[in-house]
Formats: C-alpha cells, sequence, structure tokens
C-alpha cells in the first residue's frame, strides 16, 4: 500500500508547542509528515533557517514518520517533489482561517494538492511564534510554549533571558 504523505510547512520562527501538537495530528491522520521549513515573503526571521530546522528537527526527534526539510521556493513545488497528498495546516480561529484560505486555493491551484485544516489544541489557542518572540524580547518567560533548545536560542537571538522578566 502506498503511504500517504502530508507536509506540514510554516516558517517556525521559532517552532511552538503549538506547531508541535499540530505535527502530532497530522501523524495520526498521515504515514508520514514532512515539516517544511520555508520562507514567508512578508517576514524577516530572527532565527536563520538553518537554525529554524535544526530546531524543529531536534523537537521531533522522538515522532517516528515526521521529518524536517528545508523549502527553498514554493510549497506547491515541495509537495510534488516529496509525493504529498495534502497540505496539513493548523487552525486557532477565525483569523487564522481568513489567511489559510487564500494560500490553500493558491497551492490547489499550482499543484492540485489539497489543504486539510486541523483544529490545534484550545489549551494552546494563545501560543503563536509573534508572541513568543514579542514575550521574549522583553524577557517574559517563555518556556511553557517552546521546546528548552529554543527558548535558548530565542533569548539569546534577543540578547535577554527569562529573569530579565521576574526582576
Ligand atoms: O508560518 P508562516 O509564516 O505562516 O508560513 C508561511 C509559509 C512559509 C508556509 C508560506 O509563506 C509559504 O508557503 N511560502 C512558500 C512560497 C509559496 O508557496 N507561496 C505561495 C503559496 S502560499
Amino acid at each position: 500500500m502506498t503511504s500517504r504523505i502530508a507536509v506540514c510547512p510554516g516558517s517556525f520562527d521559532p517552532v511552538t508547542v503549538g506547531h508541535l501538537d499540530l505535527v502530532r495530528r497530522a501523524r495520526s491522520l498521515f504515514d508520514e509528515v514532512v515539516v517544511a521549513v520555508g520562507i514567508n515573503a512578508g517576514k524577516s526571521p530572527l532565527l536563520d533557517a538553518q537554525a529554524r530546522i535544526d530546531l524543529f528537527a531536534g523537537a521531533v526527534a522522538d515522532l517516528d514518520g515526521v521529518r524536517v526539510e528545508r523549502m527553498p521556493g514554493l510549497l506547491a513545488d515541495l509537495c510534488r517533489e516529496v509525493g504529498a497528498s495534502a497540505i496539513v495546516k493548523g487552525l486557532r480561529g477565525g483569523a487564522d482561517f481568513d489567511a489559510e484560505h487564500p494560500m490553500a486555493l493558491m497551492n490547489r491551484h499550482l499543484s492540485e494538492v489539497e489543504t486539510v485544516f486541523v483544529i490545534g489544541d484550545p489549551a494552546l489557542a494563545h501560543v503563536s511564534s509573534s508572541m513568543v518572540k514579542d514575550v521574549a524580547r522583553y524577557g517574559g518567560d517563555i518556556t511553557d510554549v517552546v521546546p528548552p533548545r529554543v527558548a535558548e536560542a530565542v533569548y539569546t537571538a534577543f540578547g535577554t533571558d527569562v529573569k530579565d522578566g521576574a526582576r
């Protein structure tokens, strides 16, 4: 039987527990999950691409059937290259859907790949990479919402520490 492959794309700047929740849910639906670390033309990342890939790979090292790849160009091209039958994206609420809807249509236009939306853990609905960076920039505590190595990398990039927030 052919294995069913899903791609979970994002800029993952940085990976959060919300992303990890999504990858686990995607893996429960598909035989293989390819996490595609890409470039969002509308954002300038805090962490370089290799750091984002390495941090995500470290965070999913214990998950069977999950691998992390760099996405240098179009998501539609990567989906074709890896033989994906779907893109899996997480939705925290209506704003996420509004942003994702045109991307899903464009990706289907380009490659006929379907996008599957998964509702994440509501306990993590407040967690986003942008929020994590905003909190860490000022020395707030991000250690519950990102893996330990990620917290370290983000604090280092800002030159802050969780202790700064406790002063
Ligand atoms: O986590 P993000 O920043 O919302 O991820 C956005 C990302 C990287 C998945 C998106 O920008 C993307 O797919 N970029 C690759 C270029 C592409 O395929 N663009 C056209 C279809 S959206």
